[in-house]
């Protein structure tokens, strides 16, 4: 495994090319860190299920390198998801539009379905381009963490998570912290109107400013995190609770550290909060503290994205 290493123009091409071979390669983008492998090769996909320990039928993100490679993967696209993908890409958007033959079911799970995103990373983008150029056309990357658990936001933290299951022929590149810290927006574009699956950064404010959007929350529509334990640390998550000693706390940097409560990040606002909850959660994992006590942020803008993303990690007894 190359590992942890400098995006560099050569590495990223040699990294392109192992992509083509069927090998994996764990990239930035501005959300979090993905593993990335040929959309269009079976066996590279299985590897990405095996390294996660990821079930089957969950479908993956294919990146594009822009949106004039949405066709390869998606038929009848709606005008506002062209609107969309207009104003958010690159970024932290995907979009859910009817697959084309290309996206096979080892990308979507089985559904009739594919989740497309053009990630906002220089890396990624040159990644995504020079596999363009010799002949790729997606890159299927989950986030690059074990099944149900944090998404990395640092190359160490990829390392950390899925280091041990990746091969010599496999690339981890190293494109420092990620911005955003969460990962992307989806939106279902089946309807007549688009509709949010997960949130994210790109808001529900920000899409209604350009187009109409479905007041739905429920659908039946498979999209992990939804489930239990998910973006789970090992520590327990507490919500809006008072910490003991010893505990881990994480809040805005105006609420105060309880007495004897182990502060594990002060994030001056909602995008400091975003870009640092996840790695505050591997931090406290490895001081070996049992239990983390989040102050959640006000429930507005970014704040939507953090909380459902707090509410998924919460400790449920
Ligand atoms: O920010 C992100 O979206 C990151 C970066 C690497 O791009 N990726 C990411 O992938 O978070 P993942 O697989 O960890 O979470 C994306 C979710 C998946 O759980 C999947 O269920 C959902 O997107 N998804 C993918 N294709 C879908 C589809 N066709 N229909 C419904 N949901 C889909
Ligand atoms: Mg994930």
């Amino acid at each position: 495994m190359k590992v942890l290493s400098t995006p560099s123009k050569q590495n990223i091409k040699s990294a392109a090319r192992a992509l083509i071979e069927g090998h994996l390669v764990a990239f930035p983008t501005e959300t979090v860190y993905g593993l990335g492998g040929n959309a269009e090769n079976v066996q590279a996909i299985e590897k990405i299920y095996v390294a996660k320990g990821r079930p089957i039928n969950h479908p993956i993100i294919v990146h594009i390198s822009s949106s004039t490679h949405l066709s390869d993967w998606a038929i009848t696209i709606p005008e506002y998801a062209f609107t969309l993908a207009e104003k958010f890409w690159p970024g932290p958007m995907t979009l859910i539009l009817e697959r084309s033959e290309k996206a096979d079911d080892f990308i979507t799970g089985g559904q009739k379905t594919v989740g497309v995103r053009v990630p906002n990373h220089i890396v990624a983008l040159d990644l995504l381009r020079e596999f363009n150029e010799i002949g790729g056309r997606g890159i299927a990357a989950p986030s690059a963490n074990l099944f149900g658990k944090v998404s990395p936001t640092n190359a160490e933290a990829v390392a950390d998570a899925i280091g041990s299951k990746l091969s010599e022929q496999d690339w981890i590149l190293d494109g420092g912290n990620c911005k955003i810290g969460i990962e992307s927006t989806i939106v279902s574009c089946l309807s007549a109107k688009p509709y949010i699956l997960r949130p994210g950064a790109v808001t529900e404010e920000m899409i209604k400013a350009v187009v109409q959007l479905e007041v739905n929350t429920e659908t039946e529509v498979k999209h992990s995190g939804s489930g239990d334990n998910h973006y789970a640390p090992i520590a327990q998550v507490f919500l809006d609770e008072i910490p003991n000693i010893g505990d881990g706390f994480f809040a805005l940097r105006e609420f105060p550290t309880p007495l004897g409560a182990v502060r594990l990040a002060s994030p001056k606002n909602l995008n400091d909060f975003a870009s640092e909850l996840y790695e505050a959660f591997r931090l406290a994992d490895k001081k070996g503290i049992d239990k983390i006590f989040v102050m959640s942020p006000p429930r507005i803008g970014l704040g939507i994205a953090i909380y459902d993303r707090l509410a998924k990690s919460r400790y449920k007894n």
